[in-house]
C-alpha cells in the first residue's frame, strides 16, 4: 500500500518542545522508524509536514485528486481539537483517514478531549508514540 502521513502544526519542533510529553525523538527520527517499517512490509510512505491549516487542506486535495495515496495517516496537531477546515477536507475525500496522536490526548487538558476530526476519520490511535503511526498504519492495512 500506499501511505501518506500528514503532520500538523507545531510537530516540526518534536524532540525540541516539551519532552515530557513528546518524547526526545524529532519528527525525522519519527519519520525514519515509519519509513523503516514501511520498508520491511512492502509498503511506500511519504511525509508531509506545515504549520498551516489551508496547506494540510491542500496537502488532502492533492492526494485525492492525483490518487497519490491508498491511505492517510494524520496528527493535525492542535488543528485536531477545531479545525472544520480540515474536518470538511477528509470528509470530501475517498481516501481512509486515520487520526493519530504522539500523546494521550485523553489523559491530558480538557479541550484536547475533543477532536473535531475523528467522527469523520477511520479511527483514532494516541498516546503510543511512534507506535500511535505504525499502529494507524496496521489498522488501515488490515480493514
Ligand atoms: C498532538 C496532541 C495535540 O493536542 C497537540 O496540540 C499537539 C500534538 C499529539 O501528537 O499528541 O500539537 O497531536
Amino acid at each position: 500500500m500506499k501511505f501518506l502521513v500528514i503532520n500538523g502544526v507545531n510537530l516540526n519542533l518534536t524532540g525540541k518542545r516539551e519532552q515530557g510529553v513528546y518524547g526526545k525523538e524529532s519528527l525525522d527520527d519519527i519519520n525514519k522508524k515509519i519509513a523503516d517499517y514501511c520498508a520491511k512490509n512492502g509498503d511506500e510512505v511519504s511525509f508531509y509536514q506545515s504549520n498551516i491549516e489551508g496547506e494540510i487542506v491542500n496537502k488532502l486535495h492533492d492526494a485525492f485528486l492525483n490518487k497519490s495515496c491508498d491511505a492517510i495517516i494524520l496528527n493535525a496537531g492542535a488543528y485536531t481539537h477545531y479545525s472544520y477546515a480540515i474536518r470538511d477536507a477528509i470528509a470530501s475525500i475517498d481516501i481512509p483517514v486515520a487520526e493519530v496522536h504522539i500523546s494521550n490526548v485523553h489523559a491530558r487538558e480538557e479541550f484536547r478531549n475533543t477532536s473535531v476530526l475523528s467522527s469523520v476519520c477511520k479511527g483514532v490511535v494516541c498516546g503510543l508514540g511512534v507506535g500511535s503511526y505504525i499502529g494507524a498504519i496496521e489498522g488501515l492495512k488490515n480493514r
